[in-house]
């Protein structure tokens, strides 16, 4: 038996409590393995685990996050591996999250986003800086630089630095950053990596992709503020929303670099083992989308919504868009000289968000179809072309 499984089966018959749950040992297991091959001794405690989580003591954060961590360790066993349980995005705080429904908190929403992303992209420099097969000291060099330009503005604006220099210590960044989290969050990234093999690359991709998520949130955020403004007629205030969501898209570019440096043999390894796992799955993407207009009916009724029903539902549901609102605007108010052109440079952000998505899916993958059952990237080539907004309001 593992000394996770050895250790799981300990607590189950020790005092236990769901502050004191063994998480270091049975991630420190996995990561020796690969969430693929967890041996069936310790997927058997865990799920014994799962079946008592009833009659373990514990805070209801801490109760919480022992439930929440179980359902992404057992989505394989449990045949609902997903992009959600892939990324753990259950376990990390994402931009949003607290508004339930009220007012959007953008300020909150970005401030959410930004602790989290020096985390994830911090612990990715730092990672990356401890080698892997085939990994050369102008490949480290170039990820540490490259993490270092999306940490620069998000320290900048946590506090936590001005200028993080030329000749970057991963580790000390790392450190920096840490010192900053409060246990929860601290304990959230370190939960919140499971990958499915051992390839040293698999590290990359995750935290991009977890880094992308919360990104997409926090833009979600922005954009349901400017639909409330535009609902108020508050046009330069919605312009000013449109503006801070570019920004952060903008200066987000530099993951696609960051991930660019992922060698295509590292990637063909470890994707074998994430058949059923697609950003097609990807919530806030399609919030994101599906903010700023209507979809048309041909994509709401393909694999793209059919992968993301609850924002399916908010479509069908009749959620108001940033061009639903725009159509109802008084034929006055500032809209052609404030609006269109932070309507216009939103949009370009998500067209070369696309392009640039598109042409690391073909270095990456060539032909091959992709995970969430589409063909690959001649689905990539053709969504790349669809509008952001359409001539339905007065900016296209
Ligand atoms: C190795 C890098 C990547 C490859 C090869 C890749 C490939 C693909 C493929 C083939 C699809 C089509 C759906 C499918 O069958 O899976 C897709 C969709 C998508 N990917 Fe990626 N991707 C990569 C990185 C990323 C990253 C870093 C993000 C950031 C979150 C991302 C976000 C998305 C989104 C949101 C979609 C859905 C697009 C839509 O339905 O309109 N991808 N990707």
């Amino acid at each position: 038996m593992t000394t996770a499984a050895v250790a799981i089966r300990a607590w189950l018959v020790g005092p236990r409590h769901s502050d004191n749950f063994p998480y270091a040992v049975v991630t420190d297991e996995l990561h020796r393995v690969g969430k693929h091959f967890l041996d069936g001794e310790l997927v058997a405690a865990l799920q014994q685990t799962r079946t008592e989580l009833g009659s373990v003591p514990g805070s209801y954060a801490s109760s919480q996050l022992l439930r929440a961590w179980l359902d992404v360790m057992l989505d394989k066993p449990d045949g609902r591996y997903c992009y959600h349980t892939y990324l753990a995005l259950p376990l990390l705080p994402q931009p949003g999250q607290s508004d339930n429904g009220l007012t959007p908190d953008t300020a909150a929403a970005l401030r959410c986003r930004d602790r989290l992303v020096a985390a994830l992209i911090a612990d990715t420099v730092r990672f990356a800086s401890t080698g892997g097969e085939a990994t050369t000291a102008t490949l480290t060099g170039k990820r540490i630089r490259l993490g270092t330009r999306v940490l620069t503005p998000v320290l900048r604006r946590l506090g936590l630095t001005d200028d993080l220099g030329h000749d970057v210590d991963p580790h000390e960044v790392w450190q920096r950053v840490q010192s900053a989290l409060d246990a929860d969050e601290r304990q959230a990234v370190a939960l919140s990596m499971l990958p499915v093999s051992t390839v040293h690359d698999e590290h990359l991709f995750i935290r991009v992709l977890q880094a992308w998520e919360c990104t997409f949130a926090l833009v979600a955020v922005n954009l349901s503020a400017v639909v409330n403004e535009l609902s108020q007629q508050a046009v330069a205030a919605a312009a000013r929303g449109l503006d801070a969501a570019t920004a952060v898209l903008r200066e987000s570019a530099p993951l696609f670099s960051l991930l660019a440096t992922m060698r295509p043999e590292s990637f063909a390894e470890f994707r074998v083992y994430t058949d059923g796992a697609s950003a097609i799955q990807s919530d806030s993407y399609k919030l994101v989308e599906s903010l700023c207009r209507r979809p048309e009916l041909a994509r709401l009724h393909s694999i793209a919504f059919a992968a993301v029903p609850g924002v399916l539902q908010r479509v069908e549901q009749g959620q108001p868009t940033v061009q639903s609102q725009l159509a109802s605007l008084p034929p006055t108010g500032g809209v052609d000289a404030q609006l269109t052109p932070a309507m216009e440079a939103f949009a370009e952000a998500i067209r070369a968000w696309r392009r640039t998505h598109y042409s690391l899916a073909v270095r990456m993958l060539g032909d091959q179809p992709g995970t969430g059952s589409t063909p690959g990237t001649p689905y990539l080539q053709q969504v790349r072309d669809i509008p952001v907004f359409t001539g339905g309001g007065r900016a296209a």
